[in-house]
């Protein structure tokens, strides 16, 4: 068997490693008898190499098989389902979806991440809910799947753990945006999730991990051929990430926007990007014959109030206390009272009148990353109460001087910098009458 340093070597040569090698690395992240610099070194080395189609499904399962693989009751054969997103700004479709599927009927053992790189994470936006508990047993799973239908949670020592150590190196370690570390962290949480049916949102555009529909395209491949290969019905829809999704980026103020949606009053993209993974599982679960009519049920679920019942039972079932998730699920909450919120606000102001072409996401995430709402190093705190909301959307006309974006901030205080870049993100032109009509899925991607 290969040393670490040779199997780093070999990786950094250019080699194809093979199962016995994967293996040995997995295993050695697993019992923590590998040293943090050389995990960075071999993810550093994948990221510059890649991996060929055989590595990565190897690596999927060897990241699969580092902890448990949940099993469920025969009586659940078909109905066990989850999506999963390439990472997002202000991407909280998770928190509408999985309990809008669990108000259809499915079960969905949801195993997400933290904030990666410049993106949210499902995990963070939750735990800014007090008392939101992410880390669950087998036993606790399975009784609020039971009970609920729905949970989300962590990786754990015994949930996929190599994904956890590994997911917080590559954040520390520049090595995000990885074809064959992207589908491995993915695919092994489904993986362990024992799914029947999968959806993927990759995403692409200036706020996305990948920039453009083609590299997009390429990692949908990868995606969906790690998930078919271990069993699960795989499909994928490749949506534009450049302007952030609703009206609210970072973690409590995501939240917020999630409930609201939830009560019906979601932002139209948010409710899109729900509708369409929504109506392609259950399509490809065989519980409808269309995508349009599993859209619309989706639909139905959270304007009927099932779905927000789902996340509330959900938050208790996870920790939250009987009244902190029922005043978070009144019809007109004043979350503010439970939820964070941060001890300044800014408002910035158009520089131009015309009709708002770009906001640029990408810009909005890194600066706000930096006021805390992201981490920099494994395991640092973050801020939930940091973040920005949108008060102008896409194609609206706009007189010079209104507010267009407030954001929400502690320490360290915004920087004249840093006001200048999100300054910079507004793109305001010539004036236009037509409504610009902003569909964000580019392309959906059915398993064979
Ligand atoms: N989501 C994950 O779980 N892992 C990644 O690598 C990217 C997005």
């Amino acid at each position: 068997m290969l040393s670490i340093p040779e199997l780093i070597k070999k990786k950094r040569d250019g080699q194809t490693l093979n199962d016995d090698d994967i293996r040995a690395f997995i295993n050695a992240v697993t019992s923590a008898t590998i040293q943090d610099s050389q995990t960075g070194a071999m993810l550093m080395a994948i990221w510059q190499k890649g991996m060929v189609a055989t590595e990565t499904q190897s690596l999927t399962r060897e990241m699969m098989l580092s902890g448990d693989v949940m099993s469920w009751p025969k009586e659940w054969a078909g109905i066990v389902v989850d999506k999963h997103s390439t990472g997002g700004v202000g991407d909280k479709v998770s928190l509408v979806l999985a309990p809008a599927l669990a108000a259809c009927g499915y079960k969905v053992p949801m195993i997400s991440g933290r904030g990666l790189a410049h993106t949210g994470g499902t995990l963070d936006k939750l735990e800014s809910i007090p008392g939101f508990n992410v880390y669950l047993t087998a036993t606790q799973v399975m009784e609020t799947l039971s009970s609920v239908g729905c949970c989300i949670v962590g990786q754990t020592e015994s949930l996929v753990p190599a994904d956890r150590i590994l997911y917080a190196l590559r954040d520390a370690t520049s090595t995000v945006d990885s074809l064959p570390l992207i589908t491995g962290s993915i695919i092994s949480k489904k993986g362990a999730e024992s799914l029947n049916a999968l959806v993927l949102d990759v995403k692409f555009g200036h706020a996305a991990l990948y920039k453009d529909l083609a590299s997009a395209k390429e990692l949908a491949h990868s995606l969906m051929t790690a998930g078919n290969g271990l069993g699960i019905c795989t499909g994928a829809v490749l949506t534009r990430m450049d302007v952030p999704i609703g009206r609210r980026v970072g973690n409590s103020l995501e939240v917020m926007e999630s409930l609201e949606a939830l009560k019906g009053r979601g932002p139209p993209d948010l409710m899109e990007l729900v509708t369409t993974q929504g109506g392609m599982l259950m399509m490809m679960s065989g519980k409808v014959s269309s995508q349009s009519e599993g859209s619309k049920l989706i639909s139905e679920a959270v304007t009927g109030g099932a779905a927000l019942s789902k996340f509330q039972a959900m938050m208790k079932a996870q920790g939250v206390a009987n009244e902190v998730a029922q005043s978070l699920c009144a019809a007109h909450a004043d979350y503010h009272r439970i939820l964070r919120k941060a001890e300044h606000q800014m408002e910035l102001k158009t520089q131009t009148e015309g009709t708002v072409r770009d906001i640029n996401g990408m810009v909005l995430a890194e600066v706000l990353h930096k006021l805390g709402a992201g981490r920099t190093k494994a395991g640092e705190p973050i801020n939930h109460s940091v973040g920005a909301e949108l008060l102008v959307s896409l194609g609206q006309n706009v007189k010079k001087g209104v507010p267009w974006l407030c954001v929400h901030y502690e320490r360290p205080a915004l920087s004249s910098d840093q006001i200048n870049q999100l300054q910079n993100a507004l793109t305001v032109g010539a004036p236009r009458n037509d409504t610009h009509s902003h569909t964000l899925v580019a392309e959906l991607l059915l398993p064979q």
